[in-house]
């Protein structure tokens, strides 16, 4: 078994702006009608029921355990890991693999993951960082021109460049290692099945392949996959992938290290160093050196819950706890169609993106004030600033958590894209697991590797500029750093058991998703699925985002009124909800993807 690294970040409560207007600038990964189960190829009737309740907005009930996650096909084999008496941690290798199959633009081995863990003989929750590291050869300057200028984002992200040491495979093994009760071997046979014997290449898939073709094309093995004979992959193709099936079979004979040393290792050195344009920096070293992290959760109390998830390098549990930690001065008594709870969401959103860009980075690179941004204390004060108002904040600037660090940080100058995919699972044991993976970018680098993955464009989760007016930046590229993420998974727990389980992919919106999520439950009184379905509406230190299409856009004229830059658009969330009440399981899956929940 690889190392895992246990590090103690301070176990406490938590909350983060961006280069929004740049990120602004190309449009999410483009939401697919769920369709129907055909879509999928043939699906057990279980699934297919449940993608009919879905369809008809209502949740998934259950009794015993559950799985939802991004696509049919990886909650049945979650779901029959479950049915068979494995762990939570056992169900979630079978989905990831699988997902890294029928998703590939999503997640997979090349990538990383953060995983919150709640353990049922125990109580305890445990956080897992399975995110990129850079490579040792990497220098703050990764991402700039000759002349020091931040690189155009997709200059940077397309080829190796942009690729940091995959954890994902490594994280398989370590909540494998911990917690798994199935065999480790048996775990990927169903993600082996499908990639000898094919599977239905899905309405999303083949929308987001033919959207990318140019970029998918300019790397012959990407292209020889996505765009056979030149032509894109098309809803309903059969796709086989020999070369991800021979990866699952070393890996499940040899552990992650058949991932990070021998044939494996190179394929992918060999594929990043020679990418065409734009070659990359990793090397055999940054493989074999990599180490999951085990880190202290971050836990905010929020009306009598404590919500649970993963700190530093992830800006997302300090983020979405700041924005809580804030609300938690305020009633939300108008619900979700009074303008006042949007304005009261909204400037909390600003304040804690406005703390998320000064403060938030890999804390064992940088210092960061982690208890202070949480304090209820601070976040009190922070809420101070909006009482009492009846226009927005003229301006969001970060404040001054208590912190013992003499280190004035520059504003961070990171682009985000939403991509990703979110996995909740319940175990029959009552163990829950909330994991958010990631290659980044949809499609992440563009690079196949012989393994037949793709590999992360992760580290353009860095700031590109170094320093703003002269004061280092604390996301900066540094050797061996992991970037700062926006992945929020989260347990929220009362009284010490959890309540639900949440998560979602969408870059630094996942922040303001997972949020708007945990309000819906908790203050809204929502079912599972009313509240991954209810109308999106964040605010990342910019524009208020309004989803379009929905009642939100009916908001854009008061907050307009209130002084908020209001915008229209999609919002393609992917939120995966498990709630757990004395009635039994509650699932929801994110209409805007494909993805269900299932359980029995
Ligand atoms: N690359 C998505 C995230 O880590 O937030």
């Amino acid at each position: 078994m690889r190392r895992i690294l246990a590090l103690c970040i301070l176990c406490l409560s938590i909350a983060p702006a961006t280069a929004q207007d740049a990120a602004d600038t190309v449009a999410p990964e483009a939401a697919a009608e769920a369709g129907a189960d055909s879509a999928f190829g043939s699906l057990s009737e279980p699934a297919r029921a449940a993608l009919a309740t879905k369809a008809e907005g209502r949740p998934v009930l259950a009794e015993d355990w559950m799985v939802a996650a991004a696509n049919p096909l990886a909650v049945e084999a979650g779901a029959d890991v479950l049915r068979a008496g494995g762990s939570a941690a056992d169900a979630m290798i079978a989905v990831q693999s699988v997902l890294g199959l029928v998703e590939p633009q999503s997640s997979g081995l090349g990538g990383g993951a953060f995983l919150v863990w709640y353990d049922a003989a125990s109580g305890a929750v445990t956080t897992l960082d399975g995110r990129e590291t850079a490579p040792l050869a990497a220098t703050p300057t990764l991402f700039q021109d000759d002349a020091g200028e931040p690189l155009d984002f997709f200059d940077a992200v397309v080829g190796g460049r942009s690729v940091g040491t995959p954890g994902t495979p490594a994280l398989l093994e370590a909540a494998h290692e911990l917690w798994g009760t199935a065999d480790w071997a048996g775990l990927f046979d169903p993600a082996i099945a499908l990639a000898e014997d094919g599977f239905v290449v899905s309405p999303r898939l083949a929308s987001l392949v033919a959207e990318d073709a140019e970029r998918l094309g300019r790397f012959p093995a990407t292209a020889e996959y996505f765009l056979p004979g030149g032509t894109p992959l098309a809803e309903g193709d059969t796709l086989t992938n020999p070369a991800y099936a021979e990866t699952l079979r070393a890996l499940a004979t040899d552990g992650a290290n058949a991932f990070y040393t021998g044939d494996i290792a190179q394929g992918v050195v060999e594929t990043v160093r020679g990418a065409a344009g734009n070659p990359g920096l990793l090397s055999a070293t940054d493989l074999a050196i990599y180490a999951v992290r085990e880190r202290a959760p971050v836990c905010v109390e929020y009306r009598a819950h404590e919500v649970c998830g993963m700190g530093p390098p992830s800006s997302g549990a300090l983020t979405v706890g700041q924005i809580l930690g804030t609300l938690e001065n305020f009633e939300l008594a108008g619900g979700p169609d009074d303008v006042e709870t949007w304005r009261l969401v909204g400037d909390a959103s600003r304040l804690a993106f406005a703390d998320r860009g000064r403060y938030m980075a890999d804390s064992d690179f940088v210092p960061m004030p982690t208890a202070g941004l949480v304090d209820p204390a601070y976040l009190t004060e922070r809420a101070g600033l909006i009482a009492g108002r009846d226009a927005a904040l003229s301006e969001a600037t970060p404040g001054t958590p208590d912190w013992d660090h003499a280190q004035a940080w520059g504003d961070d100058a990171s682009i985000e894209f939403p991509s990703t995919s979110h996995i909740s699972i319940v175990d029959s044991a009552g163990n829950a697991l909330s994991m958010t993976t990631t290659i980044e970018n949809g499609f992440g680098s563009r690079l196949m590797t012989p393994g037949g993955f793709l590999l992360n464009n992760e580290l353009t989760d860095f700031s590109f500029a170094t320093h703003e007016d002269g004061r280092p930046i604390a996301n900066r590229v540094e050797p061996g750093k992991r970037p700062r993420s926006s992945m929020a998974p989260t347990i929220v727990l009362r009284d010490g058991a959890p309540v639900l389980v949440v998560g979602s992919p969408g870059g630094s919106r996942i922040i303001g998703y997972v949020a708007q999520a945990v309000i819906n439950v908790v203050d809204f009184g929502m079912d599972a699925q009313a509240a991954v379905a209810a109308p999106h509406v964040l605010n990342r230190f910019g524009t208020m985002d309004l989803e379009a299409g929905t009642d939100a856009e009916t908001l854009a004229d008061p907050l307009g009124g209130l002084g908020f830059d209001t915008e229209v658009r999609e919002l393609t969330s992917g939120l995966h909800v498990i709630a757990i009440g004395p009635e039994g399981l509650t699932g929801g899956a994110d209409p805007r993807r494909e993805g269900i929940a299932l359980g029995e």
